[in-house]
């Protein structure tokens, strides 16, 4: 019995242990990966004289895009292309063919499947809707591979849709205002990987976003002049509905309010003046949902915006309302005493419902974080759930549609492998196949507490077509190794949409080294981190108004050194890689001497200084221990518990910033000291 258990254990792995190299050959450059992928024998070449025909129903926004596609493949394969569509089907390179046009304004649940077809004679690209064939046409992109003949398309047939309905990024331009090129080449790397929501956080305590002609002293007063005009943001709109990207905005209410109450204190709880918030955190003002004025303007603003963003779904916010300034005011108190409302959520919920009558108004569903939920409101009112899985999975129960976005905390630094494995609906789910659907997806945030238009594409692009992919491809694609390998390649892709994801870490690094080499800060910057989760504030006080230049501006999540490193120690092949770790560790300690020289002649750079020690350190305890592995001694406890000690001071922050390589160092030094 137990040989048969035996074999069948040893078939049942032989079918379901895929090696790296399988995922390699099964994936190739996809991100996110296809619903259904057979790879053929054969190549499409792609030379000059590459064509593109149109059949079936076609608009204006796919030829546009199809015209923008056509010039990513000409900066990549240094051909000019002809910039006329092709009028011979039958002969084109790629044949790209519509049903209909689908929804110019993009819709939840619109059709984004397609499929494609690629044989050594031609590709063709079939799709219901003029989205999907956008979609197809990212993963045509994908699949372009180069040899010693030249760029191809490799033989294969796809079909694929998406997992999720909503597959969203939010970007806070509130408390860091990000100009109209920002979201736009955002938008250019949504649309590449595949992403259809952009949700749009345009009002905070730091900051009143969106112009508004009814009540223009909300963004006049409230936004330091930084705000969109509403023609800005109807081109934002037209342009993401040209990628086949919803615009969803948020006004955030009744907490995180403070830039509203600026010029309109009569609506706050508790008596004003207000100023624009310039700190980080959870502050006091919030709506006062008591008082008929607040209605009365929030009626005037919600007629106006109903009516200028075109998305069916409109976000209220309605988080970390701490409900202070309820508690300290004693109208309120007797409100709610009068009105039987039994605390403070009884009373965000009565405030939410009025809300809710302005958005209807204007034809719209509501969309609100975890807070918002109540039982008896509408269930048309989406959940997004910042909080966890399981509010999102009452919610659902309860009959509400929901969004996850917890566990997709970009701004939080946090490394890709780590968002990557957080399933909407994991495999290990309680809720029925009817309440199943009502999960929509998910969406990434971008809060902006510390990013700038110039640091802002780094803490997005670094992870999000892992998230992406987890929105968009089947469940059992998670293979992290794999994915890494991946989004190094779509990370170069996404540059070509002028996104300055990596272009911007070394005009950072050399504005800090005053005009240095920075190829030694380059060493050290890709081996630290900046502080997760909100430890920055802590450690690195700033303002909403200070320079986000410093190194922990430039520094980076899944440090790309750190991962190197950490991957070769994993291999515990020590003395096989003693060469390779030698280079290694004597780069730390040559590029670390070098540093330390340059910060003295770059102030900016000085709160490296121990960091630059650390390095050195680091470095030095490294070649020990290559030593040791060449000559074949061991070390004694003492000299590790000595060497461990180092290694807990160097792990903690400076400068906001951590090494990622001190447990691998550790595994090396307990392998060498005969452990
Ligand atoms: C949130 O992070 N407060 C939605």
């Amino acid at each position: 019995m137990i040989k048969v258990l035996l074999i069948f254990t040893l078939i049942l792995s032989a079918f379901f242990t895929v090696s790296a190299q399988d995922f390699q050959t099964a994936r190739r450059n996809l991100m996110p990966v296809p619903a259904n992928i057979a790879w053929k024998n054969g190549r499409l070449p792609v030379t000059k004289n590459f064509t593109v025909a149109v059949s079936g129903k076609t608009d204006e926004r796919l030829k546009i895009y199809i015209f923008r596609v056509m010039r990513r493949l000409e900066g990549r394969t240094i051909f000019e292309f002809s910039r006329d569509l092709s009028t011979d089907a039958a002969n084109a390179s790629l044949l790209i063919e519509t049903i209909s046009t689908g929804n110019a304004t993009p819709k939840l649940g619109d059709d984004e499947s397609y499929n494609l077809e690629i044989s050594d004679k031609q590709a063709k690209l079939t799709a219901p809707t003029t989205v999907g064939a956008m979609r197809g046409l990212e993963t045509f992109l994908q699949l372009l591979e180069g040899d010693k003949d030249g760029f191809y398309f490799p033989a294969v047939s796809i079909s694929d849709k998406p997992r999720f309905p909503w597959r969203g990024l939010m970007i806070d331009s509130a408390r860091h205002f990000q100009p109209v090129e920002v979201i736009k080449r955002n938008l250019d790397g949504m649309a590449a990987v595949k992403l259809n929501v952009l949700h749009w956080h345009l009002t905070e305590d730091q900051g009143f976003r969106v112009e508004t002609k009814r009540l223009p002293e909300l963004h006049l007063q409230g936004s330091d002049g930084d705000f969109y005009t509403q023609e800005q943001i109807r081109e934002i709109i037209r342009y993401a509905a040209d990628r086949g990207i919803r615009v969803m905005p948020e006004f955030d209410m009744p907490g995180h309010a403070t830039a509203w109450v600026v010029s309109h204190p009569e609506i706050a709880s508790a008596p004003g003046p207000y100023k624009i918030e310039r700190l980080p955190g959870i502050f006091d003002p919030t709506l006062d949902p008591t008082n008929e004025k607040t209605y009365k303007l929030l009626e005037v603003f919600f007629a106006e915006m109903t009516a200028l963003f075109p998305d069916a779904y409109m976000h209220i916010g309605g988080d970390e309302n701490e409900g202070k300034q309820w508690n300290a005011n004693p109208k309120i108190q007797a409100f709610m005493k009068k009105n039987n409302i039994k605390d403070n959520h009884a009373l965000q919920t009565y405030f939410n419902k009025r809300i809710l009558k302005f958005l209807q108004k204007g034809g719209k569903i509501m969309m609100g974080w975890d807070e918002i939920f109540q039982p008896d409101l509408p269930k048309e009112v989406v959940i997004h759930s910042w909080r966890g899985q399981k509010a999102l999975a009452e919610a659902a129960r309860q009959g509400f549609t929901g969004v996850l976005s917890n566990g997709y905390y970009i701004d939080l630094m946090f490394p890709a492998s780590q968002h990557y494995v957080v399933d909407p609906l994991p495999a290990d789910t309680t809720l029925n196949a009817e309440e199943q659907k009502r999960i929509l997806g998910g969406e990434a945030t971008m809060w902006s507490e510390w990013v700038s238009p110039e640091t802002i594409d780094s803490r997005i692009w670094s992870r999000m077509p892992a998230i992406a992919e987890r929105f968009w491809s089947p469940r059992e694609v998670n293979d992290v190794e794999d994915m890494y390998r991946r989004l190094e390649v779509i990370g170069t892709q996404l540059e070509e949409l002028g996104l300055t994801h990596r272009k911007n870490q070394p005009i950072l690094l050399r504005r800090l080294a005053n005009n240095q080499d920075i190829s030694a800060l380059q060493t050290l910057v890709s081996l630290i981190e900046p502080v997760k989760e909100y430890r920055r504030y802590q450690v690195r006080p700033q303002t909403m108004l200070s320079p986000l230049t410093g190194l922990i501006d430039a520094a980076q999540a899944d440090a790309n050194g750190a991962r190197k490193f950490n991957k070769l120690v994993s291999n515990r092949n020590f003395s096989a890689d003693s060469t390779k770790l030698k280079m290694i560790f004597s780069g730390w300690k040559n590029d670390a001497m070098t540093l330390s020289a340059q910060i003295e002649k770059a102030p900016a750079l000085s709160e490296a200084k121990q960091l630059a020690a650390d390095l050195q350190s680091l470095g030095g305890i490294g070649l020990e221990i290559v030593e040791m592995l060449e000559t074949r001694k061991t070390s004694g406890a003492e000299w590790r518990d000595a060497k461990l000690k180092s290694l807990t001071e160097i792990a903690k922050q400076k400068a906001g910033l951590e090494f990622q390589v001190i447990e691998s160092m550790k595994v090396l030094v307990n392998a060498t000291s005969g452990n």
